[in-house]
């Protein structure tokens, strides 16, 4: 069998995370902002198609934008309910942003979607002042939003969407609000909120928030994603040969663990070219195949640096030598799908020994062929993860869903059959963003 050598540079496309928060603040904000390489993809023109129901002037996407705000308190009562898609982030930000309006807002979402925790942000927002009814635990939503009153909360799950739904309920409400977490969550709200001229301060394990009139336009270029870069750092470290370079990676500490794990295992991970954009670390990634890995531990502070990596991680330890451990995730549970039993499950199914801890999981490596049909439950990153599986010599391994990528990362496997020569991956249909 021959070996996968890669090479050449690759473009990742733009960072979800922020191209939510890019959307939502250019919405408030007073005059016209403009933001480049927003990511095209479903979750993205879920929250477009959402702050256009909010009567906020937000243009097709494309590569640059020109949104005028409708200041901090322009939006207006949507008319029909706000399809959130499969998006945690469009709902639990909106969900913010909503609290601090006089008008109801529903919100609703696919069937992955609608099963996710909200009372996670119902219970900030409704001591906050505004109310909040759920769908047993979940979706369909009414926020009705009104006058609110500032708010100290413990960020219990450390969770990115939470505090940002309180650190915008506030900035919509004029009111104050602290949040606290015990691990650190990614900070984008905060550098955003900053650099459009908001106090917002960190001191130790708080968030706060000051009263603000209201918010300025601002200039971004959104970096390339770390989380879809990471796919293919994890192909370049597993190929037997050559090494991959990728521009403009987002490198923000609060989203880089995957890098440091992988690090540990062998990986040679380097990063060239970092400079500031828009509030943010970017850089050049450059991964070298490194010939073998070894098993690590992962837990505790680090997890929610590397959660939506999780999946991956998993994948790249049925390839490394040793147990490796994953622990103090149980978020995991939580995600687009069930991610430890999803991820478990289908690395059984691929004849790798794998196990569940209620927390995390753990998976022996080895590099026996994997075969099988792996089965996403529609959850985009599990189709990536696996997908990296896959293009490996030797693995025959097919996938279910390959079309959900689209919800993060549109082109993925396109780019993939490019960088791996024209593997099987290639005949996978990419679905358009708004199918
Ligand atoms: C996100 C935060 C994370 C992450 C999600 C995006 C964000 O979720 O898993 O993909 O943009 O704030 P939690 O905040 O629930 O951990």
């Amino acid at each position: 069998m021959a070996p996968l050598i890669v090479g050449g540079e690759i473009r990742v496309p733009g960072d979800k995370s922020i191209s939510h928060r890019a959307l939502m603040l250019a919405a408030l904000a007073t005059g016209e902002s403009r933001v480049r390489g927003i990511l095209g993809s479903a979750d993205v023109h879920s929250t477009a198609g959402a702050l256009r129901a909010l009567g906020a002037a937000v243009p097709t996407l494309g590569n640059e934008l020109r949104i005028v705000g409708a200041g901090l308190h322009g939006l207006r009562a949507p008319d029909i309910p706000l399809d959130c898609g499969n998006s945690g982030t469009t709902t639990r930000l909106l969900a913010g942003i909503c609290a601090g309006y006089p008008f109801a807002s529903q919100f609703i979402g696919d069937a992955s979607l609608s099963r996710r925790p909200m009372r996670r942000i119902a219970q900030p927002l409704e001591s906050m002042g505004a109310e909040v009814s759920l769908t047993g635990s979940g979706l369909p939503m009414t926020v009705r939003g009104g006058t609110l009153r500032s708010v100290d909360w413990e960020n219990e799950k450390s969770s990115a969407q939470v505090k940002s739904a309180i650190l915008l309920a506030a900035l919509v409400g004029g009111v104050a609000a602290t949040v606290r977490e015990r691990e650190r969550s990614r900070d984008h709200t905060e550098r955003m909120l900053r650099s459009s001229g908001v106090a917002v301060t960190t001191q130790g394990d708080a968030v706060s928030i000051s009263p603000a009139e209201s918010l300025s336009a601002f200039d971004i270029d959104v970096p390339g994603d770390p989380s879809s870069a990471a796919f293919f750092a994890a192909l370049a470290a597993l190929a037997g040969g050559g090494s991959l370079r990728m521009p403009g990676v987002g490198l923000n500490p609060t989203r880089t663990g995957f890098y440091d794990a992988v690090r540990r295992m062998g990986a040679d991970v380097a990063i060239t070219d970092e400079q500031e954009q828009g509030g943010e670390p970017v850089g050049t990634l450059v991964v070298t195949a490194s010939g073998s890995l070894r098993a690590t531990t992962v837990g505790g502070a680090v997890i929610p640096t590397m959660i939506d990596e999780l999946p991956l991680l998993a994948c790249v330890a049925a390839r490394a030598e040793g147990t490796t451990e994953i622990t103090g995730a149980a978020e995991l549970r939580v995600k687009e799908s069930d991610r430890i039993a999803t991820v478990v499950g289908n690395l059984r199914t691929l004849g790798a020994e794998a196990e569940e801890l209620p927390d995390g999981l753990r998976v022996t490596g080895s590099d026996r062929p994997l075969r099988g049909h792996v089965i996403t439950h529609g959850d985009h990153r599990l189709a990536m993860a696996f997908g990296i599986l896959a293009a490996l010599p030797g693995n025959e391994i097919t996938i279910d869903d390959p079309e959900c990528a689209v919800v993060s990362f549109p082109g993925f496997w396109a780019l993939l059959a490019e960088t791996t020569g024209g593997s099987r991956e290639a005949r996978h249909r990419e679905r358009s963003p708004r199918a």
